[in-house]
């Protein structure tokens, strides 16, 4: 049974195969620009145009540094997809590198967890864009009832609060929300509430993917420029307005203020390995695909960075709970006319996020069903469109649905911990590669750096580190029975845990450095995530698991392969 679990393609095989298949014939035409373009059109979204505005109140003017600390974690993860890459140079990303390194359950794991990736974080993008459409509406003076708007759970919420505090309590956003569910019309006691731009812009984009738009080089630097050209618009108009006092307290909620703002940061920074699904059309894959996703990352980093000082300098932390904090800001410091081009600008930018991913869920789809994990018919070809038109209807009504009704705080989260989940597998491939003598074949190699005692000696460090600056820290731990250090601190326990391992293993085998880095990163700020955010992951991966146990255990591929040769 273990031995079925785990069977592995070898890359000989998917190499044959991606031959054998149609995709043998891409044409081989990206170089380092485009696929910065494209990776920036991944990467820049509602993490940038939404998400940050909640992360830097929590955090405060500090949360640029949380933009460095996260830029590292995924330089780390950016090399190991670049070394998967250019080993198993086809399009089928992490689920197929999942494949070589780990074998089939673990690439059936990390399938289920990249839907969260792409089609969870479209959820997001999707409620985004409808609060920057309906902000831009507002600035032609045209106005949606709330109730058409909005999740109907944050009008029930901001609704219970004026019941409590009195709605001069409020934010102003939260008033809007306080009103509408007062305004909703109701079905007996219910009031009919749901976002229904959110729902509208998915199904027009899924038409669009659903009839064949192609994301040709021109279309996605069109889009690409206007996404740098709004960010660049905000950072050099904003500028002028900023007052440094504003940055004092830099950190006013302290480091756990910064941290809790780690999902969305990270958040904003997805999408840079979708550029490794492109291997088979790149000319040179192996020297082109690292350095296009360590410049992605650096630009977006600089630009996050640059952008989350501007908001911080204009307005007040506190002012920043809103949903369009990047056309807010203006209209706080009265540039309403600055106000409305970021809003018209942000629309057509955030557009293009959501075609991305809504692109590349039915492609994961139909690999995977292709191998016989999932059924045929998400491999199914349109004959006229020629696109994967089941599965990309089934992505349609599965972000669409959700994007109706729910808060996006669940789904930033809920994707934060999916994507860090197969950052770290990524990683940790990269050392099972090595391993295995795998990367002997690799063109491009993750720079070895011995970790045989580095690995020790930088636990060393973080402990002595913590001692000396953490003692409030360890004063908090020292009043926790051991019942509530489990309950409570669990997560913290299996990064060191873990740390701990990664010595010992690290020591057995040599373990190149910068992968090992790149899982404790990674792990250290999964942890961060909140014990209810795993939860709801581990939960996701059971249904995954019954999935795979119920369908593409028997119906895989290799399955098959193995019982025709006894
Ligand atoms: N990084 C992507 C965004 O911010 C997911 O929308």
């Amino acid at each position: 049974m273990a031995n079925r679990l785990f069977r592995k393609k070898t890359v000989e095989h998917i190499l044959a195969s991606a031959q054998s298949a149609k995709s043998g014939e891409l044409a081989k035409v990206l170089g380092v620009r485009d696929l910065v373009s494209l990776g920036i059109a991944a990467i820049v979204g509602a993490g940038i145009f939404s998400t940050i505005g909640l992360a830097s109140f929590n955090g405060g003017p500090a949360v640029s540094l949380l933009f460095v600390f996260v830029a590292v974690a995924c330089v780390f993860t950016a090399l190991a997809y670049a070394q998967f890459a250019s080993t198993v140079p086809v399009s089928g990303s992490a689920y197929t590198y999942a494949y070589v390194a780990f074998g089939e359950l673990f690439a059936w794991i990390i399938g289920w967890a990249l839907i969260l990736e792409y089609a969870v974080s479209n959820m997001v993008v999707a409620i985004s864009w409808s609060q920057y459409f309906v902000s831009m509406l507002a600035g032609f003076g045209i106005r949606l009832p709330g109730w058409l708007t909005m999740a109907p759970a944050y009008a029930s919420e901001a609704y219970a609060k004026v019941q409590e505090q009195g709605i001069e309590s409020l934010s102003k956003i939260e008033q809007t929300a306080a009103l509408a569910y007062e305004h909703a019309p109701r079905i007996g006691d219910i009031p009919i509430i749901f976002d229904l731009p959110a729902g509208l812009i998915t199904f027009l984009v899924t038409w669009l993917v659903y009839i064949g738009i192609k994301e040709s080089r021109t279309a996605s630097n069109i889009m690409v420029a206007i996404k740098i050209g709004v960010i660049l618009f905000v950072i050099f108009g904003g500028v002028f307005f900023v007052r440094p006092e504003n940055w004092t307290p830099f950190a006013p909620n302290g480091v756990g203020g910064v941290l809790s703002g780690v999902a969305a940061v990270f958040f904003a920074f997805i999408g840079f390995d979708s550029i490794s699904t492109t291997a088979e059309e790149c000319k040179n894959p192996q020297r082109d695909l690292p350095r296009a996703m360590i410049l992605c990352l650096l630009i977006c980093a600089v630009l996050y960075i640059l952008i989350t000082l501007v908001l911080t300098g204009m307005v007040n932390y506190t002012e920043l709970n809103v949903k369009d904090p990047l056309a807010y800001v203006f209209e706080y410091v009265g540039m309403d006319y600055m106000a409305g081009i970021v809003s018209v600008t942000s629309v057509v930018a955030i557009t293009s996020a959501l075609l991305v991913f809504q692109l590349a869920q039915p492609r994961i789809w139909m690999t995977m069903s292709r191998d016989g994990l999932l059924w045929k018919r998400f491999a199914q070809i349109h004959p006229k469109y020629k696109t994967p038109s089941f599965a990309t209807i089934i992505t349609g009504l599965m972000v669409a649905i959700p994007a109706l009704f729910f808060k996006m705080d669940f789904f930033v989260d809920l994707t934060s911990v999916g994507t860090f989940f197969a950052f770290i597998l990524v990683c940790a491939g990269v050392l099972y590669m090595d391993y295995s003598g795998i990367s002997k074949q690799s063109k491009f190699k993750v720079p070895y750096i011995n970790g045989r005692y580095l690995i020790t000696i930088g636990l060393l460090l973080a402990v002595y580190g913590v001692y000396i600056f953490g003692q409030d820290t360890i004063a908090e731990w020292r009043q926790l029975s051991w019942r509530d250090m489990l309950e409570h601190k669990m997560l913290t326990i299996v990064f060191w845990l873990v740390w701990v391992v990664l010595c010992v293993m690290g020591y057995i085998y040599r373990f190149s450095l910068l992968p090992v880095a790149g899982i404790l990163v990674n792990l250290y700020l999964m942890a961060q995530l909140g014990a209810s955010n795993w939860i709801i992951f581990i939960a996701w991966l059971g249904v995954g698991l019954l999935v795979y146990f119920g369908y593409g255990y028997k119906h895989s591929k290799l399955n098959k392969m193995e019982n025709a040769t006894p």
